[in-house]
């Protein structure tokens, strides 16, 4: 538990400002210039605040379903929902997510010599205000107060879907939450956009100079699109571009993507939009072989059933020397003084649905031969070789095993 949380944490004040100096200042030293702005100090607390409002609506689910009770005696997963009467087939994965949040923050013993999975409630669970931290995010960066409302409103429906009254999918995806989704998959959203400005940029270093055809994967409501569109026009290289073709699996996102990038840019002849399902053979679905200059990839790579598969697909679309550049959210600790990486980002790729058990807090973007090579890379601290901060991306060879 933080000083800050131990002491009650209901007066937000400057908590998280220095630390996110220090971590930003570190990132200056490792970061390409061009990757710089996007996690400046103001980024870094944003992500912090973030993290203790998710902790403190954490902490308002766990009261309203009884698991305060349910963790006075040590117990695993599976008995603490049984002892609050939770429905065991949808809540074993979310609560063994929540008791192994509330453990990392040292609320919950792990009993010595019995590994991972059984917990206990070390005294009572902190009260704290979910309202503090989201008052101080709207004071010190506005822009991330769509990632607050899509997460509070989630959070209000949590007791139930653990409970077993409300299905996940009507918790997130019923009509009625449109909105939100539109609203977080945005631009406009400090939280979201940073993949895809992560990726614009890595787009623009590797589309070949001679341009090409880019095709969009999981393009959803567009974002991704117009980040990577905003860059290569900044650039002036829009000309570029023998054909933008923007797929997408479920319909009503397709349209609504479409139309955003539409009425962005009304004179792009090079745009295409179709449904296309990464989980199908792509020349089946319009795409021929060896037709595509680069394909791009925004948080949607994670939810292929099988990676390789789709992979494969990918490499068969490419062009010789086409590339692959996907920018998603990995697990990383970055802070001052300590550094931390994925060990290999080959085998997080071999392992097909491996991302799902990645949390979302710092992106990057990489590109792929076969297997993958993370990129940029110098963008965390690798055992104090800079050397690499000026490697080339590497190329994708069509076919290369
Ligand atoms: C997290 S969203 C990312 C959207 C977009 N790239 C962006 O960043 O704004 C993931 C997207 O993957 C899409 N998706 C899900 N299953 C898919 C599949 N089998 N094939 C292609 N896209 C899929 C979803 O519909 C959704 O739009």
């Amino acid at each position: 538990m933080s000083g800050f949380e131990a002491a009650g944490g209901s007066v937000l004040g400057a908590a998280g400002e220095e630390e996110a100096r220090d971590t930003a200042a570190l990132l200056e030293g490792v970061l390409p210039r061009e990757l710089r702005p996007l996690f400046d100090a103001s980024f870094v607390r944003s992500h912090f605040l973030y993290e203790q409002f998710v902790h403190r609506l954490v902490l308002q689910v766990v009261r309203e379903t009884g698991l305060e009770d349910a963790l006075r005696d040590e117990g695993s997963t599976e008995d603490i929902a049984l002892r609050a009467k939770l429905a065991a087939a949808s809540a074993l994965v979310p609560l063994d997510w929540i008791l192994r949040s509330l453990a990392a923050r040292g609320l919950l013993a792990e009993p010595a010599g019995q590994g991972r999975g059984r917990y206990r409630a070390l005294g009572p669970l902190p009260v704290l205000d979910p309202g503090a931290v989201r008052e101080e995010q709207l004071r010190s960066a506005p822009t991330w107060l769509a990632s607050y409302v899509l997460a509070e409103t989630v959070a209000r429906d949590y007791p139930a879907f653990l409970r077993g009254e409300v299905a996940g999918e009507d918790v997130l995806f019923s009509a009625k939450r449109l909105r939100l989704w539109i609203d977080y998959f945005s631009n406009d959203n400090g939280l979201y956009a940073v993949n895809n400005r992560v990726g614009a940029i890595a787009a623009d270093a590797w589309l070949p100079p001679s341009g090409g055809i880019i095709l969009e994967l999981g393009g959803g409501l567009g974002s991704g699109a117009l980040a990577l569109l905003e860059r290569l026009e900044t650039a002036g290289r829009l000309g570029e571009i023998a054909g933008y073709r923007f797929t997408e699996f479920v319909p009503a996102f397709l349209r609504r993507g479409e139309q955003a990038l539409r009425t962005r840019y009304p004179a792009l002849s090079a745009l295409s939009a179709a449904t296309l399902d990464m989980n199908r053979p792509f020349a089946e679905q319009g795409v021929a072989r060896g037709s595509v200059a680069l394909v791009y990839a925004v948080n949607t790579l994670h939810v292929a059933r099988d990676l390789e598969f789709t992979l494969g697909e990918i490499f068969q679309t490419l062009a010789p020397g086409g590339r692959l550049v996907v920018s998603e959210c990995v697990p990383s600790t970055v802070r001052a003084g300590a550094s931390s990486r994925p060990r290999s980002g080959g085998e997080r790729w071999r392992r097909p649905g491996s991302w799902r058990r990645a949390s979302c807090r710092t992106s990057r973007a990489c590109a792929t031969r076969r297997h993958a090579s993370l990129w940029p890379p110098s963008a965390l601290p690798v055992q104090g070789d800079r050397s690499r901060a000026t490697e080339t991306p590497p190329r994708v060879r069509r076919g290369a095993r």
